[in-house]
């Protein structure tokens, strides 16, 4: 399975130095594929076997874009994983659609494994099963559902630090009309916490978890990590 942390505006360098060497050490026997996304500024050259990606980026190598990353940053820590789409740019720093698809282009473009997120705000889920997969729907427009190194990420916005999640056959629905759209390993996120992983990871087509507030305490992330270790043991 994979089990992601998205850290969010959260720990400074130093402490993120800490938090890897802690999940490092917990991850040793552990069979899950551990992907960590720090801050910007919090990214480094990582001794780890744990996979270090970007929450966001700029798709461009180098230029003029003021308060931005290029490609050229991520390559001097090699880092090959970014997260697009996250609810967070897209309601919160208004991101369109049109700049997703253009980052989701290059960083294809340049082999990056894609964590791809889509969900539905609370008024649509509100009103109806359609409406919800109808709104998912058009979060894939412009996208390459098939690329090869896609994970898609179904977190409903109303969902993310609420402490809410839909039911589990909620989540059982809409993964299963995943599954008609692409073959990508797909992961559930918002509000996974350590008492409810297992339950979820539990879902048909299921195949991991993005965990936020949850996964900044290294101890919780790495319980996270174990539960799905004894889940697949089981
Ligand atoms: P949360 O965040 O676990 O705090 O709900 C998840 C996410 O935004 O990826």
């Amino acid at each position: 399975m994979i089990i992601a942390a998205n850290l969010k505006t959260n720990l400074t360098r130093s402490a993120t130095h800490k938090y890897i060497k802690q999940v490092q050490t917990c991850t040793q026997n552990s069979s899950q594929e551990v992907i960590v996304l720090p801050a910007t500024s919090s990214l480094d050259s990582y001794k780890t076997d744990i996979t270090i990606g970007v929450q966001n980026a700029y798709p461009v190598e180098h230029g003029a874009f003021t308060g931005e990353i290029g490609l050229e940053h991520l390559n001097e820590f090699a880092i090959k994983t970014i997260l697009i789409g996250h609810s967070e740019r897209r309601h919160i720093l208004g991101e369109t659609q049109e700049l997703i698809v253009k980052k989701f282009d290059y960083f294809k473009e340049q082999g990056f494994k894609i964590i791809y997120c889509v969900g539905e705000p609370l008024e649509i889920r509100e009103r109806s099963h359609e409406e919800v997969l109808m709104y998912i729907h058009n979060q894939f427009e412009g996208i390459d559902t098939e690329y090869e190194n896609l994970i898609i990420a179904y977190e409903p916005v109303w969902a993310i630090g609420t402490g809410k999640v839909p039911t589990l056959e909620d989540i059982q629905n809409v993964h299963n009309e995943l599954t008609k759209k692409s073959s990508a390993p797909l992961l559930y996120g918002g509000s996974v916490k350590v008492n409810n992983v297992k339950d979820i990871l539990k879902v048909g087509n299921v195949n991991g978890v993005l965990v936020g507030s949850a996964a900044l305490n290294a101890e919780s992330f790495c319980s996270i990590i174990q539960v799905a270790d004894e889940l697949e043991k089981n």
